[in-house]
């Protein structure tokens, strides 16, 4: 694995939710794999989970880590080829990048979408100049679209459920994806990540659900069934992922907050007494609510734990290739 942007870095995602679960037994099972080397940690926005985990994966691998948040210590970044620099922006990603390129062994970023043009959300530009001009493994800490660290995290976390209920391997579970109201316009990434993710495993029958205006970008979506009846969605379902994201057509726009799509008790008892997921941070009573986030089969503090062995099987994968070339 060159660098970890999407499912697309990955050669074998089965063999990848193996090694997070053998770091998950033995968080120390390589702790000198990244003796010596150094990963640093640029935030252009905020995090908590992948803030913290990220961090501990790298210290499990011996690795040095610096956290710099650039959106408060940082100088402003510039990301547009051969502009005028005389706005805001002090220092162009061109002449940044090789700098920590020097510096560090991994470059892991964390970057959201404007939700404003759709175009140069899309074309992923603050991860991809990075990648052009770093010379070094570029590791997605959530990028404008994807956030393929979290939807590792959740397909361990939905295999080790399916493994200690007695299921895994024997049949499919049903997955549901379902859009949530929400006061303010949200990414598309984790929503996005999740499908292009449960879509490349091929181990489920997957469900997504959400209101008109709120289809997603086809690329991701492509072999998921999709429809705009919640209820249909849920029924039987063996994982229900909730999660609000903002219109991709109508581009960052909230076109919908009907509080009737928040998952309640009674649209839970439709399912096949589900695992109910979120990526947090999750508005309570809003996105969803408490009698299910404060529920025994509520997996969002799982997966958030997940994400230190998520984290850990992707770096460690990152520095062995890198240092096979
Ligand atoms: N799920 C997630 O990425 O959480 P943070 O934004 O807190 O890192």
């Amino acid at each position: 694995m060159q660098h970890f942007t999407s499912v697309k870095d990955v050669q074998d995602i089965h063999a990848l939710i193996q090694t997070a679960q053998q770091f998950k037994a033995q968080p120390l099972l390589h702790s000198s794999l990244g003796m010596g080397k150094k990963i640093g940690l640029l935030f252009l926005n905020p995090s908590l989970r992948t803030r913290i985990s990220t961090q501990l994966a790298a210290r499990n691998l011996g690795m040095e880590v610096m956290v710099l948040n650039m959106d408060k210590e940082g100088w402003a970044l510039e990301f547009q080829e051969g502009i005028v620099m005389d706005g805001t922006s002090v220092e162009h990603v061109k002449d940044a990048a090789p700098v920590l390129g020097q510096y560090f062994d991994v470059l892991a970023i964390r970057t959201f979408p404007g939700l404003i043009d759709r175009e140069k959300d899309y074309s992923e530009q603050v991860l991809q100049q990075f990648i052009r001009y770093a010379g070094i493994p570029i590791l997605s800490l959530e990028s404008a679209t994807l956030h393929p660290l979290q939807s590792l995290a959740d397909l361990l976390t939905m295999t080790e459920v399916m493994h200690s209920a007695g299921w895994l391997g024997k049949r499919k579970p049903k997955v549901v994806l379902t859009w949530a109201p929400h006061i303010k316009p949200l990414p598309h990434c984790v929503a996005n990540s999740f499908a292009e993710w449960v879509n490349s495993w091929g181990e489920a029958d997957f469900v997504i659900t959400h209101p008109e205006g709120y289809e997603l970008n086809e690329q991701f979506t492509e072999g998921a069934q999709i429809t705009q009846h919640q209820d249909e969605a849920l029924q039987d379902a063996d994982f229900v992922y909730v999660k609000n994201w903002s219109s991709y057509q109508t581009y960052g726009k909230v076109l919908e907050t009907d509080p009737g799509w928040m998952l309640n008790k009674r649209k839970w008892q439709t399912t096949r007494q589900a695992g109910v997921m979120h990526c947090l941070p999750v508005r309570r009573n809003v996105e969803l609510s408490d009698e299910i986030l404060d529920a025994p089969f509520s997996l969002v503090t799982r997966q958030a734990a997940n994400r230190v062995w998520s984290a850990q099987a992707v770096i460690s994968s990152l520095i062995k290739d890198a240092s096979a070339r």
